[in-house]
C-alpha cells in the first residue's frame, strides 16, 4: 500500500514554482503577489491563510494579508476587491471563505477579477473548466490531479467515483478526472446526499474520492480492494488529549480503508498540502499570464 505523501508531492511542486520564481527575479523582474482576505477570525480559515502566506514565502512570492473584523459591510469587503483588481502589482487576490452571513459569497467572488481569480470559483473559470478550455483551476481538485501526476496515477479508462459536490472539490473534480486530459479520462460517478445505494456506488470505484465533511464517513466495507483513495475531509474534532483541544480527522476510516487501498492519503499530511501547492501554480500562472506582452 502506497501513502499519496503531500508533504513529498507538494514539495515537488513548490521547488519548480521557487526555481522559476529565482529566475524571473535574477533577471530583474518582481515576483509574483498573492493577495489574501480574510473576514472575522474563524480559527480554522485562520490556520489556513497563514499557512497560504508562509508557502508563498517558501517559493519567493510577494504576498499581502488584509484583514477585515466580522462585522465588515460587504461594500467594504467588495471595494477592497475592486482596489486589488485594479493593483498591477497583484497577480492573484482570494477571500478565505466561509464569510459571515451579512455577506453574500457569490457576490464577492463575482467582484474578483477572474484573471486574478487564483481560487478559480469566479463563474467564467468554472465555465471555462466545464468546457474545457485554460482556466484557473479550483485549488483542491487541483491539488489532487497534481497529486496524481506526481505518483503517475493515470485515471484512464478508470471508474471514479467521488462523494460531494460542492463548487469548491466535488463537483470540479468530477469535471477534472472526466476532461481529455494526461491524467484524467476517466468514467466519474459523483454522488451527494440524494444517492441511493452509496456503498454499491463506492464498492466498484478504481479512484474514490471523500468530500463531503463527515469524518470517517468512508468505512472499510465501502472500498474495493485495490481502490486510490483519496480523502478531502479536515473536520476539527474534540479531543482533550491534543495540544489545542482539537485534532483533524478526514472523512475516511484510515486505518481500516489502508488494509484494503492499493495507495491512500493521509489527514493531516495529504490533500491539504496539495491544496497550497494548487494555489501557488495558480499565481505563478495568474503573473505570467500578466506580464506577457
Ligand atoms: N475555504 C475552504 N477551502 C477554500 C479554498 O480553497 N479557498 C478559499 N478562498 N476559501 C476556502
Amino acid at each position: 500500500m502506497l501513502i499519496l505523501d503531500g508533504k513529498i508531492a507538494s514539495l515537488h511542486v513548490k521547488e519548480k514554482l521557487k526555481a522559476q520564481t529565482d529566475s524571473l527575479v535574477k533577471s530583474g523582474l518582481r515576483a509574483p503577489h498573492l493577495a489574501a482576505i480574510i473576514v472575522g477570525n474563524n480559527g480554522a480559515s485562520e490556520t489556513y491563510v497563514a499557512s497560504k502566506i508562509k508557502n508563498c514565502e517558501e517559493v519567493g512570492f510577494a504576498s499581502t494579508l488584509i484583514r477585515f473584523s466580522e462585522d465588515v459591510s460587504e461594500n467594504d469587503l467588495l471595494s477592497k476587491i475592486k482596489e486589488l483588481n485594479n493593483d498591477d502589482a497583484i497577480d492573484g487576490i482570494l477571500v478565505q471563505l466561509p464569510l459571515p452571513k451579512h455577506i453574500t459569497e457569490q457576490k464577492v467572488i463575482e467582484t474578483i477579477d477572474p484573471a486574478k481569480d487564483v481560487d478559480g470559483f469566479h463563474p467564467v473559470n468554472a465555465g471555462k473548466l466545464v468546457l474545457g478550455l485554460p482556466s484557473f483551476l479550483p485549488a483542491t481538485p487541483y491539488g489532487i490531479m497534481l497529486m496524481l501526476e506526481y505518483f503517475n496515477i493515470p485515471a484512464k479508462g478508470k471508474h471514479a467515483v467521488v462523494i460531494g459536490r460542492s463548487n469548491i472539490v466535488g463537483r470540479p473534480m468530477s469535471i477534472l478526472l472526466s476532461s481529455n486530459s494526461k491524467f484524467g479520462n476517466a468514467t466519474v460517478t459523483l454522488c451527494h446526499s440524494h444517492t441511493p445505494n452509496l456503498k454499491e456506488i463506492c464498492l466498484q470505484a478504481d479512484i474514490l474520492v471523500a468530500a463531503l465533511g463527515r469524518p470517517g464517513f468512508v468505512t472499510a466495507d465501502m472500498v474495493k480492494d485495490g481502490a486510490v483513495v483519496i480523502d478531502v475531509g479536515i473536520t476539527r474534532v474534540e479531543d482533550s488529549t491534543a495540544k489545542k483541544g482539537f485534532r483533524i480527522k478526514g472523512d475516511v476510516q484510515y486505518n481500516e480503508v489502508a488494509l484494503k487501498a492499493s495507495a491512500i492519503t493521509p489527514v493531516p499530511g495529504g490533500v491539504g498540502l496539495m491544496t497550497i501547492a494548487g494555489l501557488l501554480t495558480n499565481t505563478m500562472q495568474a503573473y505570467q499570464n500578466r506580464i506577457k506582452p
